[in-house]
């Protein structure tokens, strides 16, 4: 893993991936960085590693156990030490205003964690993101290599 940038007044992290087990180590490295409440946007193509990072991020802060992709259900729900970390896929969304029903509002408190994948698909329904993060294949000898940046609001 490399930290290619770091730079608070930019307002950006970026990393390079060479490895899924590297794109762990970030979600990990980010999951030590982060407070409650935050509202982060995973934003990337499909097989980008969006998912592969939620699931390290929702370990890192202390779940035990499998981090399932919600692709059917929209959200799923992991108790944490922090908080509550709400994981949602919006792939399968067909219009963002079948949010309203979700009652994301109600879930939002001082203890919560947003983590939305394809957040584009949910405009105008879903809370304001304070990181968010892109992910991109990087095309060159390595399927593996990936780009991970993260910019704060
Ligand atoms: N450096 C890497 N980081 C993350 N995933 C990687 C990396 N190299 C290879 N992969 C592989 O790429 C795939 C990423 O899949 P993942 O489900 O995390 O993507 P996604 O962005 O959530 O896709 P989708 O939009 O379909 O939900 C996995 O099969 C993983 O093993
Ligand atoms: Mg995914």
């Amino acid at each position: 893993m490399i930290n290619s940038k770091s730079s608070p007044e930019e307002r950006q992290l970026s990393f390079e991936t060479c490895s899924l087990e590297q794109t762990y180590e970030v979600g990990s490295k980010i999951a030590s960085m982060l407070s409650f409440p935050s509202c982060i946007y995973l934003v990337g193509d499909l097989g980008a590693g969006k998912t592969s990072l939620v699931k390290s991020i929702i370990n890192s802060l202390g779940y035990v156990g499998e981090v399932t992709s919600p692709t059917y259900n929209l959200i799923q729900e992991y108790k944490v030490g922090q908080g509550v970390v709400y994981h949602m896929d919006l792939y399968r969304l067909e219009d963002p205003s079948e949010l309203e029903y979700l009652g994301l509002d109600d879930l939002w408190s001082s203890h919560s964690l947003f983590l939305i994948e394809w957040p584009e698909k949910g405009e105008g329904f879903l809370q304001r993101a304070n990181i968010e993060i892109t992910l991109r294949k990087i095309f060159d000898s390595s399927v593996n290599h990936r780009n991970i940046v993260l910019q704060y609001a």
